[in-house]
């Protein structure tokens, strides 16, 4: 019995510690672990090794995917996959756990169709799969976007600036709203918002008026450019403009807590599935909503008895 992991498309900061979690848990339940080095391409052109448990060690912390990552577009054409699918059985690899974004998962669903069991796991910054609320990635970057955002602002004050931040999050506004709501960014654009020139002007001729000595606009990337927003907020308001574009820095860094915790339980996951026989399952968490309930029956409730210690003996 024989599993293979690779990370694909964008890298994410906890696909390491994700890694981690399936060479580990998989050698737990006893298949030999494989890696499957720079993505879908790595795949088609063979890049497969035997990993073992001390090939993940020391990788738990580390930002990026020590198994490298590609996008391949040609990955959608069969004759494509088919090498993949060959390359896999020649090795009589019958798993494949695939950890990234959408494009990801819809070559895992591909290989699927064609006999290779596989598991998608949720790996990218922008957090916009449906099925989970968040992705690994996302709260590392979203830290990363807050930090920038925060020694953004402080220039901004000292200066009297309005400061336009570009965030990532390719076709999701989740960095940015996220990162708006945590560092009290006073306008927010996204997709969800809408891009509405004569409003934001609007937006920030009010916020001048009230006497606010800075502003922070946070911008979701495809939607304009920040450059040109900044010069009409100049020309439109008494505020000195400047346009900043985070960029790749989010993508980098070691994954935080939230990542780590999150990227080992998706891990042992997948395996679990895998050793289940089941084969063509998006791995997801759903874990944050707020609600609200009387003093009374929140103090009578037990605290919920934790399930990590279960995981904890698949990762070492
Ligand atoms: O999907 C992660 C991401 O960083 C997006 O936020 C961004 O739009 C895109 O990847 C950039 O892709 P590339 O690495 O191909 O330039």
């Amino acid at each position: 019995m024989k599993i293979a992991v690779l990370t694909s498309g964008g890298d994410a900061p906890g696909m390491n510690a994700c890694v981690r979690a399936v060479v580990r848990s998989a050698i737990n339940y006893g298949f030999e672990a494989y890696g499957v080095f720079d993505g879908y391409k790595g795949l088609v052109e063979g890049k497969i090794k035997r990993m073992e448990r001390n090939d993940v060690g020391q990788i738990l912390n580390r930002g990026g995917t020590i198994l490298g990552s590609s996008r391949l577009e040609s990955f959608k054409e069969k004759e494509v996959r088919q090498i993949a699918v060959n390359n896999l059985k020649a090795l009589e690899i019958e798993n494949l756990i695939c950890i990234g974004g959408d494009g990801t998962f819809r070559g895992a669903m591909a290989l699927n169709e064609m006999g290779i069991k596989c598991i998608g796991i949720p790996g990218t910054i922008d957090n916009d799969i449906a099925c989970t609320e968040f992705t690994i990635g996302f709260f590392t970057a979203l830290d990363t976007a807050i930090d920038a955002i925060d020694k953004l602002r402080d220039t901004s004050f000292s200066h009297q600036r309005c400061t336009v931040v570009e965030v990532m999050g390719r076709n999701c506004g989740d960095l940015s709203i996220f990162s708006g709501i945590a560092t009290g960014a006073e306008i927010v654009i996204t997709k969800d918002t809408g891009y509405n020139e004569a409003d934001i002007l609007k937006q920030v001729q009010k916020a001048e008026s009230m006497g606010k000595r800075h502003l922070i606009v946070v911008v979701a990337e495809h939607i304009t450019d920040v450059k040109i927003l900044a010069e009409k907020i100049q020309e439109n308001s008494g505020y000195e403009a400047r346009a900043t574009v985070l960029g790749y820095i989010q993508r980098g860094g070691t994954p935080s807590a939230f990542d780590r915790v999150l990227a080992s339980k998706m891990g042992v996951h997948a395996v679990e599935l895998l050793s289940e026989g089941k084969g063509g399952y998006a791995v997801y968490t759903k874990s944050l909503d707020v609600g609200h309930i009387e003093f009374d029956k929140a103090l009578i409730q037990e605290n919920k008895p934790s399930d990590l210690y279960k995981y904890l003996s698949k990762l070492n």
